[in-house]
């Protein structure tokens, strides 16, 4: 009760503040800001949050979006069974007390994650030999405890995860072998029993639209519903790819709420296929925007969480090679066009800033009486990947390009414009692409000075 009340409280000091900052605002018009994504999904009625490891929320530019941009918070691993009891039966709170303390100090709500899962299980247990019986009393044992130590602290659970296969059949896995699934109704009640204010969640992925492995979601939510079993919601991960979201997402969490459900979309990241490019990153605004907006489309999907919330530490590469960018903040924490994207989603109607090229050229010459060979490595030091690109300078002493390797030189008087080829037109944020020449000189053979990347001067 205490507890409710403080949150009432505190949503009331944070709605005052809310308040202030925007008579701020409106007295600096001048000052364009990024939307705050917290607010606009406050607006809507729902929750906007992003998963953070406890190393991520060591990062300074990540814990301050965290806590700004957010107003709920997953803690990435640190509540994973091998996290808090590697060694059987002692437990360590420690990273997932900290994201709590981070959650509540920027008044965030927090969705535990995850209490039983065929993954990231300690060695202990997966390599241990129990009998039914045991097994059943240590999944009720682990449950309870770790519900118990944060109770009053978590607003949702994902109490199972990823129980189901792609043909939407019960997934193999430690607890399905054993105990069969009711290993499923007796996590739930456990958690009902040690934290009756928690909202329990199924949590799946690739069950984002209509589908076999949705239906199996679905059929067994009505079942365990049907059997009088604490469930509340249904958890859809959206680990998703550019391009190929599923054109069902809202459809599909519709039914699930159709059953007396909330849904919640807990872990959305959209990757592609390395280097990302304008035309990517186009698209994948538009993915985030459409999940978003079937989310908002459903008046009981409760909120949306990202899966971390810069491509630096996402967990993409390491699982998908090859695969990457799929978060909505680039690898410098600055916001990307999928940002934008989740803001138009929640109601934003800015103007999404138009980022400008920012290069720098290193340029170095060989030279003997007549000729020169010229090393050309051009930069792209801004936050976003240039694809297809021309650098330009002048040569006012009379220079002559006369061969060039890795671009297409054409110079017309003292003007020289370089070309990318195909396989390297694109320059990834912070990226390089190197080129160079055979030309000829007399008198004197300065560098230039006047380099522009598509118009943009460089450094
Ligand atoms: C991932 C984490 O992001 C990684 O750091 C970890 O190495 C593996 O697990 N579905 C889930 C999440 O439910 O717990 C997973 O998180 C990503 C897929």
């Amino acid at each position: 009760m205490k507890t409710e009340q403080l949150r009432h409280l505190r949503r009331a000091v944070l709605a005052v503040a809310g308040a202030a900052t925007l008579i701020l605002g409106l007295a600096a018009p001048s000052q364009a800001a990024d939307p705050v994504l917290r607010d606009l999904a406050t607006a809507k009625g729902r929750y906007i949050g992003s998963a953070a490891t406890a190393s991520e929320l060591n990062i300074s530019s990540y814990a301050a979006l965290e806590g700004t941009q957010f107003n709920s918070a997953t803690p990435g691993n640190e509540m994973k069974w091998e996290s808090v009891e590697a060694t059987r039966g002692t437990y360590n709170w420690t990273g997932g007390d900290n994201l709590v303390s981070f959650a509540q100090a920027h008044s965030m709500q927090v969705r535990g994650h995850t209490l039983v899962w065929h993954s990231q299980l300690p060695n202990w247990l997966t390599s241990g030999t129990f009998t039914n019986d045991a097994l059943r009393a240590l999944l009720v044992k682990h449950v309870t405890d770790e519900v118990t130590h944060f109770k009053g602290k978590i607003n949702q659970w994902d109490v199972v995860n990823e129980p189901l296969n792609e043909d939407g059949t019960y997934r193999a896995s430690l607890w399905y072998n054993q105990l069969g699934s009711s290993y499923i109704a007796d996590a739930l009640r456990a958690a009902r029993a040690a934290d009756p204010a928690a909202k329990l969640y199924i949590n799946d992925y690739n069950t984002d639209g209509t589908g076999s492995k949705s239906d199996g979601m679905y059929n067994l939510a009505k079942s365990l519903l049907a059997q009088g079993v604490p469930l509340d919601g249904i958890g859809f991960q959206g680990h998703l790819i550019v391009g190929s979201v599923p054109t069902t997402v809202q459809t599909n969490l519709q039914r699930f709420a159709d059953l007396g459900l909330d849904v919640a979309v807990t872990e959305l990241d959209v990757r592609m296929t390395l280097p990302a490019t304008t035309a990517l990153l186009t698209q994948q605004k538009a993915d985030f925007k459409s999940v978003v907006s079937a989310c908002l489309a459903v008046s009981r999907c409760v909120g949306v969480t990202v899966w971390g919330l810069g491509d630096a530490t996402s967990w993409v590469p390491s699982v998908f090679p090859g695969q990457g960018a799929a978060n909505i903040y680039d690898e410098n924490y600055q916001p990307k066009p999928a940002y934008y994207g989740v803001a138009e989603a929640l109601g934003w109607t800015g103007t999404v800033p138009v980022p400008t090229a920012s290069c720098a050229v290193t340029y170095g010459v060989n030279q003997w009486n007549t000729g020169f060979t010229a090393s050309v490595t051009v930069k792209n030091t801004g936050t976003t990947p240039v694809s297809g690109w021309s650098l330009t300078w002048t040569y006012p002493s009379g220079q002559k390009v006369t061969q060039a390797w890795n671009a297409t030189v054409a110079q017309s008087g003292t003007a020289v414009t370089a070309t990318n080829v195909s396989y390297n037109a694109t320059i990834a944020a912070g990226g390089t692409q190197a080129f160079g020449f055979n030309a000829s000189w007399s008198g004197s053979n300065p560098a230039p000075t006047d380099f522009k990347l598509n118009g943009t001067a460089c450094s």
